[in-house]
């Protein structure tokens, strides 16, 4: 079993992230703490919970982290997650509890309480995950690796060059990509390849069962919303940290874009000899870039435990 800890601003994306760690056999889902991100942080809360019903999850702690990243005000992504932040499907408040615990305070407690190694998925802008490595730095060492939907080697989405999650605190952003501990980048260069279909949305719902019916309504609205297939998106961190083998992955010097100007949240990925290179990439941190996946082992392999 892998002990896994989900860090969410969900969202449609995460909600495929969530569905799959909370039914997968090999997967210990410790815990989940929630982050303001693609809509406001009580809005994540309800939809975090909403999914774990849908996926018939266990009572898994959920907590409530970061209401603003540290600089920047908020700026969500509802045009793409809709009103509600899960794609306004109409689902059925959770009657699930909040742990009392802050975000930052359960991370240390499931990772200093694991029976093993723990890794931490954050799929979402990285102000808890900073936060929390400032606060516990002693317990962060034991965190064997960070696998992060957020970045980009090859353009942006929140802007030209930058990718959302980073975008939206890019000083949190930076002190995590600077912490040390070691990390995979699951960013926009692979994020956008496990793609699905209505096809396969109405198969899912044809099937009847609560979670492959809310998997089905939730694919098919965001086809609909989009107007074209859609990426399983943030799942596929999940399962780069389950089956690291499926992914490639290059270990490239990284720099986040913390200035004020248009490439503000940009993870500029140096591919140039060691000799080429400026100051500030010589000194950096050595990420895991994933620059390819096999998309159809991803695709497939999300299906299978949706399908049960
Ligand atoms: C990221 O931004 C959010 O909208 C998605 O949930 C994903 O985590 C992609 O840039
Ligand atoms: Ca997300």
């Amino acid at each position: 079993m892998k002990n896994l800890i989900l860090d969410v601003d969900t969202g449609i994306d995460d909600a495929f992230a969530l569905l799959f760690a909370a039914r997968h056999p090999e997967i210990n889902l410790l815990g989940v703490t929630c982050v303001d991100g693609n809509t406001s942080l009580p809005k994540v809360i309800k939809n975090t919970m909403k999914v774990l019903d849908a996926a018939g999850a266990k009572d898994i702690p959920v907590s409530a982290g970061a209401t603003r990243p540290l600089i920047d005000e908020p700026r969500y992504a509802e045009m793409v997650h809709g009103a509600d932040g899960l794609g306004d499907l109409g689902t059925p408040d959770s009657t699930r509890q909040l742990d009392p615990r802050p975000a930052v305070i359960l991370l240390r407690d499931l990772i200093e309480g694991a029976d093993g190694p723990v890794t931490l998925v954050p799929l979402a802008p990285l102000t808890n995950i900073a936060l929390f490595l400032r606060s516990f730095p002693e317990t962060a060492k034991k965190i064997e690796r960070l696998v992060i939907m957020g970045g980009s080697a090859s353009g942006g989405n929140a802007t030209a060059t930058a990718e959302f999650n980073v975008w939206h605190d890019p000083e949190a952003a930076a002190v995590v990509f600077n912490s040390g501990v070691p990390i995979t980048m699951y960013g926009l260069d692979v994020f956008m390849k496990p793609l699905v279909t209505e096809k396969i949305a109405q198969e899912l719902i044809a099937r009847g069962e609560t979670c492959s019916t809310f998997a089905g309504r939730l694919i098919s609205n965001f086809i609909k919303q989009m107007g074209h297939d859609v990426t399983l998106g943030d799942y596929g961190a999940v399962l780069t940290a389950l089956k690291p083998e499926l992914a490639t992955t290059e270990s490239l010097a990284l720099v986040v874009d913390t200035t004020f100007g248009p490439n503000r949240g940009q993870t500029a990925v140096d591919r140039r000899s060691f000799f080429e290179r400026d100051d500030a990439h010589t000194h950096a941190p050595r990420i895991d870039v994933c620059v390819d996946i096999q998309t159809d082992v991803y695709r497939n392999t999300w299906l299978e435990t949706i399908h049960g």
